[in-house]
């Protein structure tokens, strides 16, 4: 397991989905208010980045932007076709201000 550092909560706009690079994953952060959901950036249905895609603030879920699969963000399930397979998922914490993502 890392930790690895991807700023603050302030770095993020709200409902807007950033791609951030760490280690050898590219990954999609989504800040709603005060919480961060971390995904991997990579549709489950075909190779396509999340970060295109709108974000459901209201059920906490990502767009794919290619064929509209609709993804939670608390734990990367599918929640509508055509995927069907869930999404890489990852831990946040907060540390005395610092978002911390958790890379098994
Ligand atoms: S590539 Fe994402 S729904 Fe098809």
């Amino acid at each position: 397991m890392t930790l690895c550092d991807i700023g603050t909560l302030d770095d993020y706009e709200s409902a807007v989905p950033r791609q951030v690079r760490i280690l050898d994953r590219v990954l999609v952060v989504v800040r709603i208010e005060n919480d961060v959901y971390v995904l991997d950036d990579r549709c489950s249905h075909e190779d396509f980045s999340l970060t295109e895609g709108e974000v459901n603030v209201e059920h906490c879920e990502i767009e794919c932007a290619r064929h509209g699969a609709m993804f939670s963000l608390k734990d990367g399930a599918p929640m509508s076709l055509p995927a069907t397979r869930p999404v890489g998922h990852y831990d946040v914490r907060d540390v005395d201000g610092r978002l911390e993502v958790l890379v098994p």
